[in-house]
């Protein structure tokens, strides 16, 4: 059985996109059935790998109500072993029609808990607003990882995140997990960026991962060339660290599938 994990955070600017899409293409490069979602407004993981305008406008809830499979939506992507699916915005079921999907809150734990016999991983972009769609991705994981940029607002986002999480577990999902908090963006010689990195690793150790992802000029490169940084350039130290991180989630006991390679 596979695992879903919600990448998250409520704030927008943090990584969140550029870690759902080099997470999951370093998990499939390493030989893990990964499905990534899309799940932001935006689309930045259908751009990020490639897709178009049309791609991006997917409404897979526009012609039924209730879905009950995403297979037939499901994009395949040019990275071995990852296909994407794009949720643009999540319906609101009325209560009456909806046979299998009882509650609109379990809606895509609902559709994706089916799909965990044929993936090793199921990678949730989440929208950065800690409301509707974020609540049903929640819902839905097994677990929540959380890019943090440092800054002044750091602490604020990451203590509103966790404490969503807390209110999620205790209402809907019990064996929702942490499965940490990682700094992105992350530039080695900011004094500023120190101290906030201390403050936060005091107060959340257990959560805190050591892998940190540098910020890299080639991320964006990668970007403008439709593609995730691990395929665009394995060797910049970016990627590198992606794939480091890929590496030390696998690694985690929770996690249990293993890297192949
Ligand atoms: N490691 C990095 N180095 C440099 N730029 C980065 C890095 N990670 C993300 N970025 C850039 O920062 C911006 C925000 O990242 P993004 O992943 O879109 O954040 P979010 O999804 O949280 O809004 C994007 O322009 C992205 O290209
Ligand atoms: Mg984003």
């Amino acid at each position: 059985m596979g695992k879903i994990i919600a990448i998250a955070a409520p704030k927008g600017k943090v990584g969140k996109s550029t870690s759902a899409i080099n997470l999951s293409a370093a998990l499939a490069l390493s030989g893990n059935r990964t499905m990534l979602i899309d799940l932001d407004p935006a689309g930045a993981c259908i751009t990020g790998l490639g897709f178009g305008k049309k791609e991006a406008s997917e409404d897979i809830f526009a012609q039924k109500e209730t879905i009950t499979t995403v297979k037939p939506h499901l994009l395949k992507t040019k990275i071995i072993n990852l296909e994407l699916l794009r949720i643009r915005r999540l319906p609101y079921i009325k209560e009456e029609k909806s046979i299998e999907l009882k509650k609109n809150e379990y809606i895509l734990r609902n559709i994706l808990r089916p799909e965990l016999s044929h993936y090793d991983y199921i990678i949730m972009d989440c929208p950065p607003h800690l409301k509707g769609t974020m609540n049903a991705c929640l819902i839905a994981a097994d677990s929540i990882l959380i890019p943090i940029v440092l800054a002044g607002f750091s602490i604020a986002v990451v203590s509103r995140m966790i404490a969503q999480a807390d209110f999620i577990r205790d209402k809907f999902n019990h064996q929702l997990k942490i499965a940490g908090i990682f700094f992105t963006i992350f530039e080695k010689d900011n004094e500023t960026a120190a101290g906030i990195k201390k403050e936060l690793t005091e107060i959340y150790e257990e959560y805190i991962l050591n892998t940190l992802i540098p910020k890299s000029s080639q991320v964006r490169q990668a970007l403008n060339n439709k593609r995730p940084v691990v395929v665009y350039n394995p060797e910049d130290e970016a990627a590198k660290a992606y794939r480091q991180l890929a590496k030390e989630l696998s690694e985690k006991k929770y996690f249990k599938i293993e890297l192949l390679h």
